[in-house]
């Protein structure tokens, strides 16, 4: 007998209907019933932008955004952004567990031997403007990876998933780097395979003329951390959109592509770059209340603040702000950094962002430890994408599992003109 009900009763016709309750929800087909007569298609849920509506069942990442919670797998974000290594926390993401020790150092392998790319899609790359934005090339180079392996369209059996997974998880940062070496008509430089995921990333962006590359090993962790960071975030846009366009059952690469460009706008992805833009546009401490003041005015927003889930300090930031401290003790520190503090300091304690729960999101601090690192602001979305990457393919693998999972196809009200006939142009205005 299901106790969890709820009754509902339409007052268009005064009958009653019960619905049931399920993990906190009613399900939307169940208010089809609720009907004024035999013509009418059933009562529908109106939710723009879903801000109410759970389209799946997932048991990949949770957040109590009022709490500011964030755990991968159970896991809390602090821990394995303490412990974990990205591959590690991709494994988790992909399995459910943590790898053992030879589990973890298959997969790593696996990886590894994995990040080439087709010399094909180089001359692909070679096509772009040379002011190309990196993250406009890289959701073309991850569609066009669709045309190198016709196998991936076969992913029915989990083997056939499981090679496009390492795949794209192996081949996004040689897009990523190749796209910005690109940009400055530098030659491609390629996977060194003695190095880790973060440090052959590092390698493959900005080895000269040395024979190895060796990164610092702090900048080295800074990365595999923000990385970490950055792995999922459940259902955001850009995994709705993989989740959306991978239910016409497309090939993942396809699908992923999908992703980054849900990714590349400036509310999601876009915003660590837009922060910076608006840091330097700020320029110094002083500028900060009269900037404060035009935001509260409506003339633009204070990027890197506000989330949809989050109404409290996002974990993640706070992880950020202590990475930040520690690149800074290798480069040098970020003259933006106390413009930065500054906005943060005033924004808390400003009823504006206070009554509407607006604290620092991901994005706030993660484009100065970029910049620190001599990343440019172009790149910052790219870096979103690598990890996420991770995260998309997870949430992906677990929809094409799911029976209860169709083709995504949201109902519409429509509330155009009613039938009407045609009139010849002769007969119109
Ligand atoms: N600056 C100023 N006001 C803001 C901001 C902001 N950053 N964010 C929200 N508001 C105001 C907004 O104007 C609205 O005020 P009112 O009720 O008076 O109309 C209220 O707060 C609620 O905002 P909303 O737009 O309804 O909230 P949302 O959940 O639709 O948007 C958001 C969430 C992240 C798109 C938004 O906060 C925003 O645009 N932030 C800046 C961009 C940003 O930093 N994005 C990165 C998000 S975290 C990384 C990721 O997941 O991609």
């Amino acid at each position: 007998m299901i106790i969890d009900t709820l009754t509902v009763v339409d007052n268009r016709t005064g009958k009653s209907y019960e619905l049931p309750i399920e993990h906190g929800a009613i399900r939307s087909t169940d208010l089809r019933q609720i009907r004024t007569g035999p013509d009418d298609f059933g009562l529908l849920a109106y939710d723009p932008a879903f801000m109410n509506t759970a389209a799946c069942k997932s048991r990949i990442t949770f957040i109590d955004g009022d709490r500011g919670i964030l755990e991968y797998r159970g896991y809390p974000i602090e821990q394995l952004a303490e412990r974990s290594t990205f591959l590690e926390t991709a494994y988790l993401l992909m399995h459910g567990e943590l790898p053992t020790q030879a589990g973890l150092d298959a997969w790593a392998w696996e990886i590894t031997h994995h990040t080439w790319i087709h010399e094909n899609l180089k001359k692909f790359l070679d096509g772009f403007h040379h002011d190309a934005h990196p993250m406009a090339m890289l959701v073309s180079a991850v569609a066009a990876l669709s045309t190198f392996y016709p196998d991936a369209r076969n992913h029915a059996d989990g083997d056939g998933r499981r090679l496009q997974i390492v795949r794209l998880i192996a081949k996004m940062p040689t897009l990523a780097a190749f796209a910005y070496r690109h940009s400055l008509g530098l030659p491609y430089a390629y996977p060194d395979n003695d190095l880790g995921y973060a440090a052959n990333f590092l390698n493959m962006m900005f080895r000269a003329t040395e024979l190895k590359y060796s990164p610092d090993p702090a900048l080295v962790r800074a990365i595999d951390v923000l990385f970490i960071l950055h792995a999922d975030h459940e259902q955001n846009c850009s995994t709705n959109a993989v989740r959306s366009v991978g239910s016409s059952q497309v090939d993942p690469y396809c699908a992923v592509a999908a992703g980054v460009a849900a990714l590349y706008g400036p509310l999601h992805g876009g915003a660590n770059e837009a922060v910076l833009r608006m840091l330097n546009e700020i320029g110094s401490v002083a500028n900060v209340p009269a900037f404060v003041k035009r935001v509260k005015a409506g003339e633009g927003r204070l990027m890197g603040f506000g989330h949809r889930v989050y109404k409290n300090y996002d974990p993640r930031a706070r992880i950020i702000k202590r990475v930040a401290d520690q690149v800074f003790a290798v480069t040098k520190p970020n003259p933006l950094l106390s413009v930065a503090l500054e906005l943060e300091r005033i924004a808390l304690a400003d009823d504006y962002f206070v009554t509407r729960k607006l604290y620092p999101n991901v994005d706030f601090y993660s484009g100065l430890v970029y910049q620190a690192m001599g990343l440019p602001v172009d790149m910052f979305p790219v870096l979103f994408a690598i990890p996420r990457t991770a995260g998309w393919l997870a949430q992906w693998l677990e929809m094409m599992a799911d029976p209860e999972q169709k083709i995504a196809r949201p109902r519409q009200l429509y509330l155009g003109a009613a039938r009407r006939d045609y009139v010849p142009i002769d007969r119109r205005g």
